[in-house]
C-alpha cells in the first residue's frame, strides 16, 4: 500500500474528530490537505478554519471552508497537521514544507493537536529527516555559522544547508549560479541541519532558539496531545 493511501486514511481518520462550531487549525503538507478536503466533504456547520500557510488557505478557499485568521480566532479548538518524524513522547520533526512557523503558531494556540502521518513516519530517534531551521534572510550567512557552532556541540558535524528551489543540494556554489533560495510565507529562508539522531531535542530546541538570527525550528516537542498514523490495515493511534 502506498504512503499517499495511508496518509488519507489518517486525514480521513482525523476530520471525524471535528464537530460543528470549533475553530480548526488546519496544518500543511499532503498529508494535512488529505484532512481539509474529507472535512470540506463532512459540511459541517459554523466552523472557523485557520490555515497554517497560504497553500493550505488557498485549498481550503477552493473546498469552501470558512477561513480565519490567527487574529480574529486566537483560540483554536483542535489543529490537525502533518509531521516528518513522529518520535516517542510525539516529539515530532516538522517543517518540510516550510510552513513550521506558522504551524507553531497556530499549535500553540490550540487547545488540542492532533498529528497525522503515515507509518514511515514513526521513528525510535528524531534525526534522520534533516531538522529544519527558520532564519532571517539577512545576515543568515553568519547566522548559519553559529547554528554550525550549536550543532557541533550536540556532536552533528555537518552544518545546515540553506534550502533551495533547486533539486541538486544547496551550496553557495549553486546559489551563487542562479538556485533560488525558498522563501517561507514570512520572507525567511530555511536551513536543514542533517542531525542524524537528536540525543537531547529539548536542549537543541532551548539552544537554537538562543540564535539571534533564528526565528523559529522544526522540533515540536510537548505539543502533540496524540497522532492518528495511517497503516495498511487501517489507522494506529498513539498518545
Ligand atoms: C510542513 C510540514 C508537514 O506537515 C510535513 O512536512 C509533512 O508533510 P507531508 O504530509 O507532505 O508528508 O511540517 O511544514
Amino acid at each position: 500500500m502506498s504512503a499517499d493511501t495511508q496518509k488519507k486514511r489518517a486525514g480521513e481518520a482525523a476530520a471525524l474528530r471535528v464537530e460543528a462550531g470549533m475553530t480548526v487549525g488546519l496544518g500543511t503538507g499532503s498529508t494535512a490537505a488529505w484532512f481539509v478536503k474529507a472535512l470540506a466533504a463532512r459540511n459541517l456547520a459554523d466552523l472557523r478554519c485557520v490555515p497554517t500557510s497560504e497553500a493550505t488557505a488557498e485549498l481550503a478557499r477552493d473546498l469552501g471552508l470558512p477561513l480565519s485568521t490567527l487574529e480574529d480566532s486566537p483560540r483554536i479548538d483542535l489543529t490537525v497537521d502533518g509531521a516528518d518524524e513522529v518520535g516517542p513522547g510525539l516529539a515530532l520533526i516538522k517543517g518540510g514544507g516550510a510552513a513550521l512557523l506558522r504551524e507553531k503558531l497556530v499549535w500553540e494556540a490550540s487547545a488540542r493537536c492532533l498529528v497525522i502521518a503515515d507509518a514511515a513516519k514513526v521513528v525510535k530517534t528524531l534525526g534522520a529527516f534533516a531538522l529544519p531551521i527558520e532564519v532571517v534572510a539577512f545576515g543568515h550567512k553568519t547566522t548559519a555559522n553559529r547554528i554550525a557552532d550549536v550543532l557541533a556541540d550536540h556532536d552533528i558535524a555537518m552544518p545546515a544547508r540553506v534550502r533551495t528551489a533547486s533539486p541538486q543540494a544547496a551550496s553557495d556554489r549553486v546559489a551563487s549560479i542562479g538556485a533560488q533560495y525558498v522563501r517561507t510565507d514570512g520572507g525567511n529562508l530555511i536551513y536543514d541541519a542533517k542531525c542524524g539522531a537528536i540525543h537531547d531535542p529539548a536542549r537543541l530546541a532551548d539552544d537554537l532558539k538562543l540564535i539571534t538570527g533564528v526565528v523559529e525550528h522544526g522540533l515540536f516537542l510537548d505539543l502533540a496531545d496524540e497522532a492518528i498514523i495511517g497503516t495498511d490495515g487501517g489507522v494506529d493511534l498513539l498518545t
